[in-house]
């Protein structure tokens, strides 16, 4: 990576995702024209993995956080997911939009139809499902197309410039072959 000129900062896409927001909310539209902004932070940003204050992410790697505040609308960071380690399929109670930094990753979202009559049962509908590299964007929703998997591909970590809703906590993990979810234990 090394020194990259800066073209667009953390700061600048901070701000597009203020405003953005404050336009037209978070739905479908809003979360595209972020993810292209997102990109553009990824390509014109610089080294995003030396922006920030260290992170804990899942398998004792060390990401960064970019941006958070104490009850702010989103938060940005970079976080690693490693090989051979597939995230349970869970969801979070917002929104989010990620951006491959490098690496390779299987990323799938799905959208959930509860069962009325059964509660702790739910059927999952896949929404988007693919392989990303460096620069592809996807996201998830608010609820109920808010669940998803996140798949690290090869041998090496795959690290995304990843940007979430409220506070990022999760809200229920899902067992596919059972058809059931239970909450999420708060990390
Ligand atoms: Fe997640």
């Amino acid at each position: 990576m090394g020194s990259e000129a800066v073209t667009y900062s953390v700061e600048d896409f901070v701000g597009f995702v203020n405003k953005t927001i404050q336009k037209v909310g978070t739905g479908p539209e809003a979360l595209e024209a972020i993810g292209a902004n997102l990109r553009r932070l990824v390509m014109e940003g610089g080294d995003l993995t030396a922006q920030g204050v260290p992170a804990e992410n899942p398998g004792g790697l060390t990401g960064r956080w970019l941006h958070k505040e104490e009850g702010g609308d989103f938060q940005l960071s970079v976080t690693y997911f490693p090989p051979d380690e597939p995230t349970p399929v869970h969801s979070h109670y917002r929104w989010g939009v990620e951006c491959v930094i490098h690496g390779e990753e299987r990323f799938t979202v799905w959208e959930r139809q509860d069962d009325a009559d059964k509660p702790g049962r739910s059927h999952l509908n896949v929404v988007s499902d693919g392989k990303m590299t460096r620069g592809d964007v996807r996201a998830w929703y608010d609820p109920p197309k808010n669940v998803h998997r996140q798949w690290a591909q090869g041998d090496k970590p795959v690290c995304l410039a990843l940007l979430m809703g409220g506070d990022g906590a999760r809200e229920h993990i899902f067992d596919l072959d059972k058809g059931t979810f239970e909450d999420a234990v708060a990390r």
